[in-house]
């Protein structure tokens, strides 16, 4: 009786708290995936066609054909300037109409280069500086090589499907050898998809012979090591509002990001699939069944097969870059710079975001703010969630709650603070409403088949979608962000975009339907995952259409590749546990090598109400994830910093204390990675691609090469497990100091550290040198011109490097070369500090102390140096290392630092 009982109550608590199933599609209900996942591996259906090979100085073309039904592809090969890059592209020869290709994701149009070609009987062979393709003919297959090494094959399972349009055949016509009865149209719950173009999947394998680990394609609430899809659904990529979503799932959720990496100990090599029409992608780990696994264990392997992914999208054409590594940071960096970086983000936009849904007046608003500075807590932003419009209609302000909203921004602004305020993509259906009128009256939306507005449910009720793929309704949307257009902002206001999957209630996957058109008559099924991407994009240029100097900051739930170069994203509507707040660190992860450097989750949980150990471990976390933002549903409990009491307000102080004090290293960051591409957030593997242990390790990161992090994200633990990596496959690893007490830890391996409510496990690695600030004020901003504390924390060498980014932080000056980038080197127990280019922006901030962890013995004194003219600074001891007291230098000037013995 009992266990039913509790069986029941746990049936209605899996029931209250999980997605619901029935509104999305398995493989098994998508006409396509199921015909493309029915491909028996083994017997490929392509071959080049004998004599149709083209050589040109930068590409080679040639023609496939499919040997059942004859039809023929064009098949192009690109090695790109760019390292270590090829490009394939298939399309059909003669469609019946033109197939669909993405053109907004890649930042520019990437450069073919040069390339040598040699023909041989059943094969040609591509090669370009220490790259080289081998394409075979029959069955068609290519065969990439990085030095001689075979690192990617493309068809090597003969997976590949190229489905040619068509006419519609006669009922019961036998010639046509599609005959799924979801081919031509197709029902799902109560939607029907007309589907008038019928059958037109692509699909290809990629196997990755030297991988060990296959990671990428978010967006998924799982693990960063993708798993095996044998016998589970294929991992989905089609952008969806998900209420509730699932852990450990490989449903699709909000963003599309369809770049696949494949790594082993000897290199790194990766497949970005360029197609924005919904994607499966089944994965093959190469890893044995039990029975076969007792034949591999006495063999000594447990791999059969290169681990492989199968990519299988319902129209487009197949547009596949090949990046070849060969170290992780080669890939990442061959992948951004494809589709770009994120632009160096305003300083106070990495400072802490206070959020709620909603935020209800603006007394709220002003009682909140002012609740931080008196528990001195700081905090830089203030977010209007959709209850701050009138009635749903983005642009506008509801009068009653915030009649004043300019007075609110300024009594932020005035204290050093920001507004965000949302904008969503559905419009509400009223003729009153101005940009409704405007859109309805010029054609912007988005439309039926039969040519009128698409319609359906969301915030607002009845509502249209605008057309962001429309140049010119992208233009009027952006012009509505001008402040003489929207009333009541300012230029410091900045924008979230939500809902932009497009999330429609009413609609089929809770999305629009895929045969509604956009504009050049492409229907929604060949542009859906980049909907989002376009309405960030329309935003980013309202943003700098309004003020070009300034630096926009937008967040965006929906996005594709290269949303990143105009937003950034956060995880969606996770839950206030424990589960959650462990995937939050999953889920940056994959982002972070997919691009999207600029992530984070609603730090307590955005449904439920975290209890006062979750919150503190969340903000805990949340203090070292790109973006920091406190979020919460409508419906859950007040949760700011001090609703828990006293204990947990100090604790959640000192994390968000602890952030502020690592802006400047932030801020560095986020510039370097503008500038090399190279993510923040970094898997261990990233910089320990030898330690097989490290690969799937996805509860703790490094931040660039400089921090491990492993914050404590399980419930009611007196210590947590760390592991420090190893540098190569031996057991020799790098020293590591924690960055609270600067203790050494030197073992490779998993390390007991004990933790207190307050502990944040962090370390900082020997032999960098990090900038921090320790002056904490209410908002970063007012943080400008303080005084830096440099740490340095020595190698086995005695020896560290680090270095420090400073500008504005505002405006896009420092692409004219106006800032200070400053590298600093510590050797033979001196340190010298030297501009990286020009020290060309003026700033009053200058050093204030030196802390120097790992010395063999302690120095009497040291000596400045600056110009020739020397100068005594005093030493004194800091815990487990010593302090150098204020050199006074300025971080424009340039000098060196000698320690005395
Ligand atoms: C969506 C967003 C959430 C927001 C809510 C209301 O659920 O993901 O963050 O608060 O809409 O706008």
């Amino acid at each position: 009786m009992r266990l039913t009982i509790f069986l029941l109550i746990l049936c209605v608590f899996e029931y209250a708290v999980s997605v619901d199933h029935t509104k999305f599609k398995t493989c098994e209900q998508s006409s396509f995936c199921r015909r493309c996942r029915n491909v028996k591996p083994n017997n490929s259906k392509f071959a080049l066609l004998p004599g149709t090979l083209n050589i040109y100085a930068d590409s080679v073309t040639a023609e496939l054909q499919h040997k059942i039904n004859k039809h023929v592809f064009t098949l192009k090969i690109e090695a790109l300037e760019q390292d270590n890059t090829f490009r394939l592209l298939v399309d059909e020869k003669t469609p019946l109409k033109s197939r669909y290709r993405v053109t907004d994701a890649l930042k520019s149009a990437p450069k073919p280069g040069s390339i040598k070609v040699q023909e041989g009987d059943a094969e040609f062979t591509i090669t370009s500086g220490a790259n080289k393709a081998v394409v075979i003919s029959d069955p068609f297959r290519i065969d990439f090589y990085q030095n001689d090494v075979l690192t990617v094959s493309v068809n090597a399972k003969g997976l590949m499907t190229f489905e040619h349009l068509r006419t519609k055949p006669a009922a019961n016509d036998a010639a046509d050898e599609i005959t799924d009865y979801g081919a031509w149209e197709e029902k799902f719950n109560a939607h029907h998809d007309s589907k008038p173009y019928g059958p037109e999947a692509v699909a290809l394998d990629f196997s990755f012979p030297e991988a060990d680990v296959l990671f990428g394609i978010p967006e998924h609430a799982d693990t960063f090591a993708l798993k095996s899809t044998a016998g589970t659904d294929p991992y989905r990529l089609y952008n969806t509002d998900v209420f509730e979503y699932i852990l450990d799932s490989k449903m699709a959720l909000y963003g599309s990001v369809p770049v696949l990496y494949g790594h082993g100990t000897q290199r790194t090599a990766a497949v970005y699939w360029q197609n924005a029409a919904e994607t499966w992608v089944d994965i093959d780990t190469a890893e044995k069944n039990v029975v076969s696994s007792i034949v591999n264990f006495v063999s000594g392997s447990r791999k059969t097969d290169a681990p492989a992914a199968h990519f299988m999208s319902e129209s487009g054409i197949i547009d596949v870059f090949v990046l070849l590594g060969p170290s992780p940071l080669d890939t990442f960096k061959q992948y951004t710079s494809l589709t770009g970086t994120a632009p160096l983000p305003q300083m106070w936009t990495i400072a802490y975001h206070q959020s709620r849904w909603n935020y209800n007046n603006e007394l709220d608003v002003a009682y909140v703010s002012r609740k931080f500075d008196e528990y001195d807590i700081p905090m830089d932003t203030m977010w209007m969630d959709i209850e701050h419009t009138d009635g749903k209609r983005y642009f506008t302000w509801d009068q009653y709650k915030f009649p004043n909203p300019l007075g609110m921004i300024k009594n932020l602004t005035a204290v050093g603070r920001h507004l965000v305020v949302i904008v969503d993509p559905h419009v509400k259906r009223d003729n009153h409403y101005f940009f409704h009128h405007d859109c309805t009256e010029r054609g912007y939306y988005v439309k039926t088949r039969d040519g009128n507005d698409y319609e359906g449910w969301c915030w607002p009720g009845a509502a249209s979608y605008t057309d962001f793929f429309n140049p010119e309704a992208r233009a009027y949307y952006a012009s509505q962000y001008l402040p003489a257009n929207y009333k009541a902002t300012t230029t410091d206001v900045m924008i979230w975009n939500d809902m932009n999957e497009p999330s429609v209630f009413n609609g089929p996957e809770v999305t629009m339907s895929k045969d509604v058109i956009h504009y050049g008559n492409w229907e929604h099924r060949d542009v859906h995952n980049l909907y989002g991407h376009m309405h960030a994009l329309s935003t980013f240029e309202g943003l700098m259409g309004r003020d070009p100097n300034q630096r926009p900051f937008i967040l965006t739930r929906s996005h594709f590749a290269g949303t990143q170069r105009y937003a950034l994203i956060w995880t969606g509507d996770n839950m206030a546990d424990w589960g959650h707040l462990q995937h939050s660190i999953k889920m940056c992860l994959t982002e972070a090598v997919a691009g999207f450097s600029f992530c984070g989750a609603d730090v307590g949980g955005f449904f439920g109400n975290p209890n006062a150990e979750l919150f503190e471990r969340w903000y805990q976390t949340g203090a070292f994830l790109p973006f920091f933002r406190g979020h919460a549903h409508l419906e859950t409990k007040r949760r700011e910093p001090w609703v828990y009491g006293e204990k947990t307000r100090l604790i959640v102080r000192e994390a968000l204390r602890k952030r502020y004090s690592y802006l400047p290293l932030w801020y560095t960051m986020f510039y370097e990675h503008e500038v090399t591409g190279e993510p923040i957030m970094r898997p261990l593997l990233t910089h320990y691609p030898k330690d097989k242990e490290a690969f799937a390790i996805d509860n703790e990161f490094l931040l660039q090469d400089r921090l491990l992090v492993r914050p404590v994200i399980e419930q009611g633990v007196k210590k947590v497990n760390v592991y420090f990596p190893a540098i190569d496959d031996k057991s020799n690893g790098d020293v590591w100091y924690n960055i609270d007490t600067l203790k050494r830890f030197t073992n490779v391996g998993y390390e007991s550290i004990p933790v207190e409510s307050d502990t944040i496990p962090v370390f900082q690695r020997g032999g960098t040198i990090i900038p921090k600030k320790e002056r904490i004020r209410r908002a970063s901003t007012l943080m400008k011109n303080d005084p830096y504390t440099l740490v340095i924390c020595l190698n086995r060498e005695g020896k560290a490097e680090g270095t420090l980014y400073v500008d504005d932080e505002k405006s896009f000056d420092y692409r004219n070369g106006i800032h200070n980038y400053i590298k600093f080197n510590f050797e033979n127990n001196k340190l010298d500090v030297n501009p990286i280019g020009k020290l060309k922006y003026k700033t009053p901030a200058w050093i204030e102390r030196i802390v120097i962890a790992g010395l063999e013995r302690v120095p009497k004194s040291a000596t400045l140096i600056i110009d020739g003219v020397s100068q005594e600074l005093e030493v004194l001891p800091h815990g487990e290392a010593i302090a150098i007291r204020k050199p006074g230098t300025s971080v424009q000037q340039i000098y060196n630092i000698r320690l005395n013995y």
